[in-house]
């Protein structure tokens, strides 16, 4: 097999044909693939056959495996997956509990985990069933985002900060004057640098911001809402229909994601994991 690597019509992404990644990559493949991540940021392997081992393994060419935020206890899946393997299914057992995370419906853009102080550099999701309509996955490119927010603006939120929070609702925008005991919360810089490309890239995003650190709610509010509106804009966004068999690897250090709605009744399964991050780099 020859590995092929075509860039999507898109502001982000490229899809990778001639390799089976239940197989172990060569070092020429993988420095193919390394490459076409940085470069393109989201890359889609369709048609692959893989266990969860298989996974693992080949996410660990890039790095340790991420630990989940929800300790084995607190989660749906039980302790039977590897503990860095995360379900997103609506799939219910015979009690009617779901066996998954992030089961049904829309998600606003998010970037994964980072309200923690080392936030994971790469997650990879396993379609397995999919909905016939909906359930897609979108991904903004954060490098092009921060290269069209206006001169003045970029000036104002150069060295700054904002509160990232993960409140575990999928379309609720965290509120930083409420009671955060209990809600993952931490300031991460506004403008980051990915240390693997060297890109600068917009660091905020709708689902987990929920302050610029140090303004009024009024005017972090505003801003935010500028920002949210240059990432989201359909120019500057992949939107993945997933067939089964797809591997979507993608960067979380320059870009975020986001899901559309399905039909509750229509079975979704996927099986993700991701590989651990260093702590995020302020642009200088
Ligand atoms: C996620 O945010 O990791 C889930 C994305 C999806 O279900 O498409």
């Amino acid at each position: 097999m020859t590995i092929k690597i075509e860039k999507l019509p898109a502001a982000l992404g490229a899809r990778v044909t001639g390799i089976d990644l239940g197989q172990p990559v060569g070092a020429a493949d993988l420095a193919a693939i390394t490459r076409a991540w940085l470069d393109h940021i989201v890359l889609i392997f369709p048609g692959q056959d893989i266990t969860q081992d298989q996974q693992l393994a080949f996410a660990g060419y890039f790095g340790d495996t991420g630990a989940r935020a929800r300790k084995v206890d607190d989660r749906p899946e039980g302790s039977e997956l590897h503990e860095g393997i995360m379900l997103i299914t609506n799939d219910k057992d015979g009690d009617g509990n779901y066996v998954g995370s992030l089961p049904d419906g829309e998600m606003f853009f998010h970037h994964d985990m980072c309200y923690v102080p080392e936030p994971h550099k790469a997650t990879m999701l396993y379609g397995i069933a999919i909905p016939s309509a909906g359930g897609d996955t979108k991904f903004a490119n954060m490098y092009r985002a921060y290269d069209l927010i206006p001169d003045a603006l970029k000036d104002r939120l150069r060295g700054r900060t904002a509160i990232q929070t993960y409140n575990y609702h999928p379309t609720e925008i965290p509120d930083a004057d409420g009671d955060m005991t209990d809600i993952h919360h931490l300031s991460q810089p506004i403008f980051v640098t990915n240390p693997d490309s060297g890109g600068t890239a917009l660091y905020v995003n709708r689902l987990m911001t929920a302050r610029i650190d140090g303004m009024a709610k009024d005017e972090s509010d505003a801003i935010l809402e500028q920002l949210f509106e240059i990432i989201e804009d359909p120019e500057n966004v992949l939107q993945h229909k997933w067939t089964p068999g797809d591997i979507v690897m993608w960067d979380n250090r320059c870009s975020c994601h986001a899901r559309t709605d399905f039909a509750p009744g229509e079975r979704r399964y996927m099986r993700r994991c991701t590989v651990q991050g260093g702590p995020m780099v302020a642009a200088a």
